[in-house]
């Protein structure tokens, strides 16, 4: 897709503010810093529209982004960021839970793990959380201009085999902000589910 105009609507931190006009959303789920802004960005050509931090833990509410007027990306909190207190953590879970187990809108799910790494034990947790609801996944393995040409088959198998990757519902992809590698990809999941 070629995107020519987005809006950020609204950064909602309860359901009351979420949008009303019944387009399709799609969630981006992960860990704090893994690059759910800079996909976004990526993905839509605006350098600086999503907040991109290297201090994790900036993105703290839903942030609802409409894009061509026909669909939303939704920008989840990152999970995993330890200097965040306990009870605003427990209030972003719930407000995730929420949205991800009851919004009709949402046609599919976003889950980013970084290519580098095994997944980590929230990223199971989110993985197979969003597994049981059914939910339509893309995996996303960011930072791929990180990683050795030759690895990525390693890294691929590391990861499905830890989320316990179920091909029924979810697609794999690399995928990097810097290179722009997989943005095609992604793309083509995302129209496949509008
Ligand atoms: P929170 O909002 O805290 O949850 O973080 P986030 O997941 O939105 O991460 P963000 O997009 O802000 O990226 C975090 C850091 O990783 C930034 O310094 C980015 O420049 C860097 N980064 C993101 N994607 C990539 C990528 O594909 N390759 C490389 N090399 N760096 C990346
Ligand atoms: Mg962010």
């Amino acid at each position: 897709m070629e995107v020519h105009n987005v809006e950020i609507v609204m950064s909602a931190v309860s359901p009351s503010q979420y949008p009303t006009d019944g387009q399709p959303e799609f969630a981006l789920v992960g860990r704090s810093n893994v690059g759910k802004s800079s996909l976004t960005n990526t993905l839509i050509n605006r350098k600086g529209l999503a907040r991109t931090s290297s201090q994790p833990g900036k993105t703290q509410t839903l942030n609802f982004y409409h894009v061509e007027e026909t669909f939303y990306f939704v920008d989840v909190p990152g999970y995993g960021y330890a200097k965040v207190s306990k009870k605003k953590r427990e209030a972003f879970g719930q407000m995730i839970e929420t949205y991800i187990s009851t919004r009709k809108q949402l046609r599919g799910v976003i889950a980013l793990v970084d290519a580098r790494h095994a997944p980590s034990q929230e990223d199971v947790m989110m993985y197979q959380w969003l597994d049981y609801y059914n939910i339509p996944i893309l995996v996303v393995a960011t930072k791929s201009d990180k990683i050795a040409r030759g690895k990525f088959n390693q890294a691929e198998s590391i990861i499905k085999k830890a989320l316990e990757f179920n091909p029924e519902n979810s697609t794999f992809q690399f995928f990097s902000s810097q290179t722009k590698a997989g943005k095609d990809e992604v793309w083509q999941w995302i129209e496949s589910h509008m």
